[in-house]
């Protein structure tokens, strides 16, 4: 597939004539030739810059790293060889947003070599998509066995301000913050994604790729809007600790005229490698009920006690409700011993991964639930002992495929992981990679709580369902929670990411049976849009079993596939709106979710994408007249109407609220 240019040798010719300073430009354009990167090499020094048609997007930028001991390794350079490639595929998920993905770009890349006496090497690629540009290191194995980097200087110097959606790296509580909206110029050290609508009329969002066996990159803001990469540390300072060589993951600026061809970008995933699992056929995108929503409102308890939520006794009404409803998987969390009333506390917890709680009873759980129909989703909480953790996971892993288990939730609460490291320094990126590749091992799916980001793993290894990664809607069960905004906001930031395990569904908005004053802050209406504006293999179907239990609502939850062939965004706003559509991927119906932050709103649903000749029942949830998020949240008014792809159809959306659709082919 990789077809070499010509132009490169030419280049090196005029090099290698030149008496003057070696300085070099080759610039590398996408296919559609919108993206352009320009690299510079002037008096030693290398440079990036990107532009989008006729919008400087970033100007010359520095590359380079320092090594311990002040080694710096970014200056002193020439080019000594540039290669320029293209690729163009088309590639299949084994599950996900569309059938197919087209990875098109092309490439450059720059040998680099000191002209000190070290003679040390440096690669850099760069590679120019319709959606964005990416670039990566390469250093390799010359004569050390250890290298440790103490800084990464790419810059990323944003020629324009704007407004960028942000959370603030280096706290306690991993990614678990409400978005803050504010200019670029104003940033301090955040956590990517960073999404930003440019001045220049850009939407643009920051992120990596491939993250394997390297710290995380935060950016930090030097001056002006100039960020730069700021690696994530290790206790002792060290960034990344290397073996002599490596090879860093792909800074990513995904680049768009609007922003939900933000959404629509399939960059991450390109730049990932292709699908490791042979045999995929155990790996099942499902929806699914939980013994967990209990806990969360206080309802149950994680641990023993006269209100313990994992009994075999709960156990088996879950497993009734899941066969009622013709949902086949459950997850059931504190079933094992270690949950003490301060379990989530920073400490060295030893949580057993084999052990039962009292009153629960795991081959009897698991055998009524294969009696049923149902799937058990395990769960290993590790409380950030991973220390503890691993010195189990293949007992409590090979447990759960004995009994039949095929999918394990893995949770990391801690501020660090052993009391120490964060969770998104090299220590956790290897350990969450350790784990994943563990799971495979034992047939399970993995969906991880207090997760690295994710940078697109889940095409190389397609059992990486979903993970957390930001406020869910737990917070709306113990805290003052979610305002609206936030799951108009999510999927422009946390999203562009991949798969969030969010937890929606919570019908009974006021949370009746939880805390007082407690409440999930959308209509019921948008709680059923999720489903499909929030993209995941797995989703949850949070609330108590009791209150779906004839509620005409919960058709919607129970229709809503989880596996698509394709996927629009029909219109989007950062923070205020979204209208996605997908198609099944099993079926030819079409479903739509819209959704608002505090301000109501009407569309007008152009409803072309639906198939062409073809006449569909629009099965629509949307809020009641008058519903908004605090008045009269759970009210939804479920209509039917026959409707084609000529027609337009229109959306009321409440404060807060928001509309879902199920497009029935007739
Ligand atoms: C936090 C997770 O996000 C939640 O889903 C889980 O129930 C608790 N930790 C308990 O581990």
């Amino acid at each position: 597939m990789l077809k070499q240019f010509s132009t490169a040798f030419l280049l090196l010719f005029l090099i290698s004539c030149s008496q003057q300073p070696k300085n070099v430009s080759q610039e590398l354009k996408s296919p559609n030739q919108k993206n352009k990167i320009t690299f510079e090499l002037i008096d030693g020094k290398p440079f990036y810059g990107v532009s989008h048609s006729d919008i400087t997007v970033l100007s010359p930028s520095k590359l380079g790293f320092v090594f311990k001991n002040n080694d710096s390794l970014s200056s002193n350079f020439e080019v000594i060889k540039i290669d320029t490639t293209s690729f163009n595929e088309t590639w299949e998920p084994v599950w996900g947003e569309k059938n197919q993905i087209r990875n098109n770009y092309n490439q450059l890349s720059v040998l680099l070599q000191e002209k000190s006496e070290s003679k040390r090497n440096l690669e850099v690629q760069f590679r120019a998509f319709d959606d964005g540009i990416a670039l990566r290191y390469i250093y390799p194995e010359q004569g050390k066995d250890s290298i440790f980097i103490m800084d990464e200087l790419t810059q990323f110097n944003l020629k324009d301000d704007g407004d960028a959606w942000w959370i603030g790296a280096y706290q306690d509580n991993r990614y678990e913050y409400l978005t803050t909206k504010s200019p670029v110029s104003t940033l301090d050290t955040v956590h990517t994604p960073l999404t930003i609508k440019s001045k220049s009329g850009l939407s643009l969002s920051f992120h990596e790729a491939n993250l394997k066996d390297f710290a995380s990159m935060t950016l930090e803001r030097t001056n002006g809007t100039s960020l730069k990469s700021n690696l994530v540390p290790w206790a002792d300072g060290d960034k990344v600790k290397t073996n002599g060589s490596f090879t860093t993951p792909w800074r990513t600026l995904q680049i768009a005229d609007k922003p939900a061809d933000l959404i629509t970008s399939a960059l991450i995933l390109n730049l990932n490698d292709p699908n490791k699992i042979e045999d995929t056929s155990w790996i099942k995108p499902h929806k699914y009920l939980g013994i967990w929503w209990g806990m969360h409102i206080g309802k149950y308890s994680f641990w023993e006690s006269p209100i313990q939520g994992a009994t075999t006794k709960h156990a088996f009404e879950y497993i009734d409700y899941c066969k009622k409803f013709g949902i086949d998987h459950l997850l059931i969390e504190g079933w094992n011993k270690g949950w003490t009333p301060a379990w989530y506390e920073n400490a060295m917890h030893q949580f057993s991964f084999t052990q039962e709680a009292d009153n629960f009873d795991l081959k009897k759980v698991t055998d009524y639930a294969k009696e049923n129909g149902v799937s058990i989703i395990g769960y290993h909480e590790t409380g950030s002992n991973i220390i503890n953790y691993l010195a189990q996971i293949d007992e409590g892993m090979a447990l759960y495929e004995k009994v039949g288990i095929h999918d394990v939730k893995i949770g990391q609460v801690g501020s660090r992981l052993n009391m120490k490291e964060w969770h998104h320094g090299q220590f956790g990126v290897n350990y969450y990679r350790a784990v994943l590749e563990n799971a495979v091992k034992y047939h399970l799916t993995v969906n991880f709580h207090e997760p690295i980001k994710d940078t697109g793993e889940r095409r190389t290894y397609p059992n990486m369902m979903a993970r957390e990664g930001a406020r869910g809607q737990e917070y709306n069960a113990w805290s003052d929670g979610n305002p609206p905004s936030h799951t108009a906001t999510l999927p422009f930031t946390r999203l562009l990411a991949g798969p969030m395990d969010f937890t929606p569904g919570v019908l009974d908005v006021e949370i009746k049976q939880g805390y007082e004053g407690r409440d999930v802050h959308t209509t019921a209406a948008k709680q059923l849009a999720l489903y499909v504006v929030f993209y995941a293999p797995i989703q949850m179907l949070a609330d108590l079993p009791e209150n779906y239990d004839g509620n005409p609502a919960f058709k919607f939850l129970q229709d809503v596939p989880v596996d698509w062939q394709d996927t629009k965004v029909l219109n989007a706003e950062i923070a205020e709106y979204i209208t996605t559509v997908r198609k099944d991927k099993h079926s030819e119906d079409w479903y739509l979710g819209s959704l608002t932050n505090e301000e109501s709103r009407s569309f007008d649903i152009d409803l072309s994408f639906l198939d062409a000749n073809t006449t569909y029942e629009a099965q629509i949830y949307a809020d009641e007249v008058g519903t908004t998020w605090n008045t009269n949240a759970t009210k939804v008014a479920i209509t039917t109407k026959e409707v084609k792809s000529t027609d337009t159809l229109k959306l009321n959306l409440g404060e807060g609220g928001g509309t879902a659709i199920r497009f029935k082919k007739l």
